[in-house]
């Protein structure tokens, strides 16, 4: 997608749609549909009579050869209630006017600015972008392919403000890095394997400048990864791969170094504690939390926020087979302590104690965990609503901070002594599942015991990381969630 301002008065701006927004107690004379010639106004509160235009969140009223504007057409989208207004609603509503363009075949959209407003072009960029996405990727009847090439962001004839095309950069990195992420997530497994999913990664490292590093079977089980181990060697024919990125800007201070640590799980059968087959097609998802890492570079190394990242991402399949690890199994993990697998379906803190254990080893001072992690989570969150554990209150609050600016909804769940004893085993250190009641929790807390001393926040992402349902401002299909989160966390933490 093309992005580029224009400056002429919105009169003379031939173009084939042309896009405003509008409040609700105001409809023809609020938002940016305020700075619209007169004649054309005058259009819209014969509609506003009609009642076919009343400014409601994602109303869409279209005006073909709209009187006093060059454009073919006028697209008003509806933006609701002025006090309810904010960038995450605006980043909406400008989603929801390239999404009812471009299903009918639209490929230009020029947007409307608000006045001298030129440097908050972010959120509409950004916002396009993820809207301009469908998970179809695998329709062969869906050319000629849908989707918007030109974005215009039109001033009316306003000088560009300072920061105009930063605000612009942003945008673009912040959409095209979460749909980088969408469609990792969304290839089936037997595409996404985790060599491709490393493949995918060393390549976007090459393009945009970081280092990258994936090793196999042979290093993984060098470095002791016994619990990483256990889980891969399961899979007959896909090896496992770790994946690490480093981001090490010169003069970056020495700390903190982020570790940003993704679940990689590229097919989660359950192994031999095999899903029921219901819905087990979802588990090509599974490595959302990579998939989400992945997505965080791509952004970082484009901003280049002033602070020391390293993504690790264990990818692997959970798989029955005659190698597969089993309930009862005993293993060492590389930290030393050692595990009983009660259940081969709590394979993602098994990886994740283990990526945790070699970031730490690689200088990580904080580490960040992103993972489809419990079904629990999403019974407690729903859809909606990502789950943020850790012990240490400073890096969780700048999670939660990072995501309310973010515009991400994520709420925080308790980690407490008192549920140690639910993974208790009788024969090792720890078991590997906690039970049923309060699932979500004891998971985290698995985790958590190999950051040990280390800060740790952990995102539970098993709910957010798919819609099931479409959205004016959204397809259905993966959703990148946490990316523009972490995104800001790391940017926050920037020196
Ligand atoms: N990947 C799943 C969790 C999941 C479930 C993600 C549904 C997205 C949608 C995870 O590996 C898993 O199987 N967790 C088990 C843990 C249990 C065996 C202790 C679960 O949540 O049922
Ligand atoms: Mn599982
Ligand atoms: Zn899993």
């Amino acid at each position: 997608m093309q992005t580029e301002f224009r400056l002429e008065p919105f009169s003379q701006l031939n173009v084939s749609a042309l896009v405003a927004y509008t409040f609700e107690d105001d409809p023809t004379s609020s938002g940016t549909v305020e700075r619209l010639p007169e004649e054309t106004r005058g259009q819209l509160k014969e509609l506003q009579a009609s009642g076919e235009l009343t400014g409601k969140a994602f109303e869409f009223t279209t005006l073909r050869r709209p009187a006093g504007l060059a454009a073919a057409k006028l697209l008003v989208v509806g933006a609701g209630k002025r006090e309810k207004f904010t960038q995450a609603l605006l980043r909406q509503v400008a989603g929801a006017a390239a999404r009812q363009l471009r299903a009918r075949g639209g490929r230009e959209m020029a947007w409307v600015l608000g006045a001298a407003n030129s440097a908050g072009v972010s959120p509409i960029v950004e916002g396009v972008l993820v809207a301009d996405y469908d998970a179809d990727r695998y329709r062969t009847e869906r050319a000629p392919q849908k989707g918007i090439d030109s974005l215009l962001l039109a001033t009316g004839g306003d000088q560009l403000s300072v920061g105009a095309e930063v605000s612009l950069n942003h945008g673009r990195i912040l959409g095209e890095a979460q749909n980088f992420s969408r469609d990792l997530v969304n290839e089936p497994s037997n595409i996404m394997t985790p060599t491709k999913l490393a493949e995918r990664a060393s390549e976007m490292a090459a393009r945009f400048g970081l280092q990258c590093e994936v090793l196999g079977p042979e290093e993984i089980q060098r470095l002791k990864m016994g619990a990483f181990w256990s889980v891969a060697q399961g899979s007959q024919s896909e090896p496992a791969r770790l994946i690490i990125l480093r981001y090490s800007p010169e003069g970056a201070p020495e700390q903190p170094v982020i570790g940003l640590i993704g679940k990689g799980i590229t097919f989660d059968s359950g192994g031999i504690s095999i899903k029921p087959s219901e819905n087990m097609h979802e588990m090509k998802t599974d490595m959302a939390g990579g998939a989400t890492m992945l997505g965080v570079m791509q952004a970082v190394a484009q901003l280049k926020p002033n602070v020391r990242i390293i993504a690790m991402i264990p990818a692997t399949e959970n798989m029955p087979s005659g190698s597969a690890f089993k309930p009862g199994d005993v293993i060492t993990s590389m930290s030393g302590k050692t595990i009983e697998i009660l259940n081969t379906d709590a394979e993602g803190r098994l990886v994740l104690a283990d990526a945790l254990t070699y970031a730490k080893q690689l200088g990580c001072t904080v580490l960040i965990d992103a993972a489809t992690l419990t079904g629990a989570c999403m019974v407690a969150l729903g859809n909606i609503t990502t789950g943020v554990f850790g012990w240490n209150k400073e890096w969780v609050n700048r999670m939660l901070a990072a995501a309310e600016k973010s515009g991400e909804k994520m709420w925080q769940l308790p980690v407490d002594d008192d549920y140690r004893d639910l993974y208790k085993s009788a024969i090792a250190d720890l078991a590997n599942t906690g039970g049923r009641y309060g699932g979500a929790i004891t998971a985290a807390m698995f985790i958590g015991e190999f950051a040990g001393d280390t800060p740790w926040v952990h995102l539970d992402i098993a709910g957010t990381r798919w819609a099931n349902d479409e959205k004016p401002y959204r397809a259905k299909g993966p959703t990148g969630h946490a990316v523009r989160t972490l995104v800001q966390l790391v940017a926050d933490a920037s020196a």
